[in-house]
C-alpha cells in the first residue's frame, strides 16, 4: 500500500461538484463506482453518500497517475485532487453530469476484492445475501437514501417535541419485566445467578414513574425488544418515538400527535396531511373493515347478512347463525370476470388461515345469469334478498363467509378484502390514509390463558361510564385507547394511564393477576401511585414501520440499519451464537 502518511483533505462532496466549481481545484473522496478505459483516456465514477462525480485521466499528462487509475478497480476507495472543467459529452441523468474533474494527484487508501454483488440500484439480490453483506449493501443509494430519511423523522421527532417542552430521558434497558404482551428477552446476571434481567418491551412503567417523578413532559427515541413471532412489520429490537405528558387528555396527546405527523410528512415529502384525522370507533372499524387498523384506500366494506339469512334451512349459514355466530359479504364490483373460478377456490384455501372454514360465492355474469356455490340451496326469494342487500350488480363477484365465531367471520372477511385490494389493484397510493382507531376493548379473552388479558397493557385507563362493569361484564370496558393507522398499518399507539392506586388493583384483579403477583412484578409502580401520581397518558410511534410507510418500502428490515431475518437472526455477524467468549 502507499504511503499512510500521505492525506488528500477532502474539499468537495462528489455530489456536490456542479458548474460552479469549473476552473477550481477541489479534492473528492470516495468508492469506485466504475472504472471506463478508452485507451489513452480513463474514467472513473467516483460514488460517495452524495452522489457521483467523473474523474477524468489523461495518458499525455502524467503517465503515472495514469497507470494508478488504470489499476483501480470497483470499490476501491481513493482520493482525487484535480481542476474542475466542463465536459465534452454531458449526462443528464445525474446533477454532475455537466462537468468532470481532471485528476491531478490520485491516492489509494484501500483496495477491494470482487464484491459478492455489484453496488447498483438496479442489482436484482436476493436479501439473504444483501443483509450477509449488509455493509455492501448500506453502500447503494437507494438503500442509504431510506437510513438517512430515518435520521432526518428522527430529528424532526426530537425537535418538534423540544418545541413542545419534553425532556429528553433515557431510561434503563437492563429491568424487570413490562408487560406489553410478547415474550421477554431475558440477560443472565453474573452477579446474582440465576436471576435475570429482562430487555424492555417498551419504556411503559418508567415513563409513567417520570410522570410521577414531575417532569412533566418526556421523550425518548426508545429501543424495545420483544419476542415474538415475526412477520413484515416486526422486528425484535425496534425503535420507538415514545413520549408521556401530565395533567392532559386524549385529545391533547392526539393533538400532540397530529402535530408531529404533519411536520413529518411536511418536511420529508412535503405533503400537507389535512388536520384533524379521521377518528372511528374500534367497533364500527372491525364490523365496516373487519381490521382494527383499517386500509379505508378503497371500498369493498364488509355487509352483515346475519339477521337476513336467521331463517334459512340452508346447513353452512344455519349453523353459524343458529350458533350465535354471523355469515358477513364482500361485493366485489365488476370481480366477476376478473377473478377466475381457480382463483376462487385458491381463495377458499387460503382463508382457512384465518380461522373460515371456507368462501361461498356468487358470480353474476354481465348477462345477468349467475353461477354460484350457494345460490341453489336458497329460496328464490333469499337469493334475491342477498342480491339486494349487497347491491351486487351484473358483472359483480360476491363472496360470504359464515361462522360461528364473528370475530372469524370479521377478521377472515377483513383478510380477504385486503388480499382482493392487492390483487385488482385497488389501493390509491398517491396520499397517505391516516385516522385514529379508538374505544379499544379494555380487555381481550385469551383462550390460551383461559382469562382476560389487558389488550393495550394493565395500565390503561377505562372509560369512566365503563368502570361499573369491570366486574360483571369486562368485556363491555373500553380503553382509553387510540390507535394511529397509518394505510391499513398500526403505526402507533397509547392512551391515558391509571393514577389511582385502588383502580389499578381492581385492573389487576379484572385480570386475575393476584395481589401477591401484582406486587412481586409491579409493586414499585403501585407504591408510587401512592404518593402523588398525576393524570398522565402517553403515546408511541412504531418508527420503523412509520419509516417503512414513509420510504415506500417493501419491509421494516429495509429502514434499519442492521435488521434481523424472520428467524430473529442478524446473518452479517451471525447472531445469536452459542458461544461466549
Ligand atoms: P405498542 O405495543 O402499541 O404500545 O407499541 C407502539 C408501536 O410500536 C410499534 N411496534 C413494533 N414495531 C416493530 N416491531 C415490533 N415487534 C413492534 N411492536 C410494536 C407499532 C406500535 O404501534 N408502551 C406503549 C405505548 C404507549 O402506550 O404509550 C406501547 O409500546 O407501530
Amino acid at each position: 500500500m502507499e504511503n499512510q502518511n500521505f492525506c488528500l483533505k477532502r474539499t468537495h462532496y462528489c455530489g456536490q461538484v456542479l458548474e460552479d466549481c469549473v476552473g477550481n481545484e477541489v479534492v473528492v473522496c470516495g468508492w469506485v463506482q466504475r472504472q471506463r478505459d478508452l485507451g489513452q483516456l480513463i474514467f472513473i465514477d467516483l460514488r460517495d453518500r452524495s452522489g457521483i462525480v467523473q474523474l477524468a485521466f489523461d495518458e499525455g499528462s502524467d503517465r503515472e497517475i495514469f497507470n494508478k487509475a488504470y489499476s483501480l478497480r470497483s470499490e476501491f476507495v481513493i482520493a482525487a485532487k484535480g481542476v474542475v472543467r466542463e465536459r465534452s459529452s454531458k449526462n443528464p441523468q445525474i446533477p454532475t453530469g455537466n462537468i468532470e474533474i481532471f485528476v491531478n494527484t490520485l491516492h489509494i487508501f484501500s483496495k477491494s476484492d470482487i464484491t459478492p454483488f455489484e453496488i447498483l440500484d438496479e442489482a436484482k439480490v436476493k436479501e439473504e445475501l444483501r443483509l450477509k453483506y449488509r455493509y455492501l449493501d448500506l453502500r447503494r443509494k437507494s438503500v442509504q437514501e431510506k437510513i438517512v430519511a430515518r435520521s432526518q423523522i428522527i430529528k424532526m421527532a426530537r425537535e418538534y417535541l423540544d418545541k413542545h417542552g419534553f425532556i429528553e430521558i433515557e431510561t434503563p434497558l437492563l429491568i424487570k419485566s413490562t408487560p406489553e404482551g410478547a415474550r421477554d428477552y431475558l440477560v443472565p446476571s453474573r452477579i446474582f445467578p440465576g436471576k435475570f434481567f429482562a430487555l424492555p418491551q417498551s419504556p411503559q412503567i418508567y415513563k409513567q414513574l417520570i410522570m410521577m417523578a414531575g417532569f412533566d413532559r418526556y421523550m425518548q427515541i426508545a429501543k424495545c425488544f420483544r419476542d415474538e413471532d415475526l412477520r413484515a412489520d416486526r422486528q425484535p429490537e425496534f425503535t420507538q418515538i415514545d413520549f408521556e405528558m401530565s395533567f392532559v387528555d386524549s385529545e391533547d396527546i392526539m393533538k400532540m400527535v397530529e402535530g408531529l405527523i404533519y411536520k413529518i410528512y411536511k418536511n420529508l415529502l412535503n405533503f400537507e396531511v389535512p388536520l384533524p384525522l379521521p377518528r372511528i370507533t374500534y367497533e364500527e372499524s372491525m364490523r365496516r373493515f373487519g381490521s382494527d387498523k383499517p386500509d379505508m384506500r378503497f371500498q369493498l366494506e364488509l355487509i352483515d347478512l346475519t339477521d337476513l339469512l336467521k331463517n334459512t334451512n340452508f346447513r353452512v349459514f344455519a349453523d353459524a347463525v343458529n350458533s350465535g355466530g354471523s355469515v358477513g359479504a364482500i361485493n366485489v364490483p365488476r370481480g366477476a370476470s376478473k377473478i377466475s373460478r381457480k382463483e376462487i377456490d385458491k381463495l377458499g384455501d387460503w382463508i382457512k388461515d384465518y380461522g373460515a372454514s371456507g368462501l361461498a360465492w356468487t358470480k353474476l355474469n354481465e348477462d345477468g345469469n349467475a353461477s354460484s356455490s350457494y345460490e341453489k340451496s336458497l329460496s328464490e326469494e333469499t337469493v334475491l334478498s342477498i342480491r339486494e342487500k349487497t347491491n351486487l350488480k351484473n358483472g359483480d363477484l360476491l363472496f360470504l363467509i359464515a361462522n360461528v365465531s364473528r370475530e372469524t367471520v370479521l377478521q377472515s372477511l377483513g383478510a380477504l378484502r385486503l388480499e382482493i385490494a392487492k390483487k385488482l389493484s385497488l389501493i390509491d397510493d398517491s396520499k397517505p390514509n391516516l385516522l385514529w382507531v379508538y374505544d379499544f376493548p379494555l380487555f381481550e379473552f385469551s383462550k390460551e390463558e383461559g382469562r382476560y388479558v389487558a389488550q393495550h397493557h394493565p395500565f390503561t385507563m377505562p372509560k369512566e361510564c365503563d368502570i361499573q362493569y369491570l366486574e360483571s361484564h369486562p368485556e363491555k370496558v373500553c380503553a382509553m385507547a387510540y390507535d394511529l393507522v397509518l394505510n391499513g398499518n398500526e403505526v402507533g399507539g397509547g392512551s391515558i394511564r391509571i393514577h389511582d392506586p385502588a383502580l389499578q388493583q381492581q385492573i389487576f384483579k379484572a385480570l386475575e393477576i393476584s395481589q401477591e403477583c401484582a406486587r412481586e412484578s409491579f409493586g414499585f409502580l403501585i407504591e408510587a401511585l401512592k404518593y402523588g401520581a398525576p393524570p398522565h397518558g402517553g403515546f408511541a410511534f412504531g418508527l420503523d414501520r412509520l419509516v417503512m410507510l414513509l420510504t415506500k418500502s417493501g419491509s421494516i428490515r429495509d429502514t434499519i440499519a442492521f435488521p434481523k431475518v424472520s428467524s430473529t437472526a442478524e446473518l452479517m455477524s451471525g447472531a445469536p451464537a452459542d458461544k461466549v467468549l
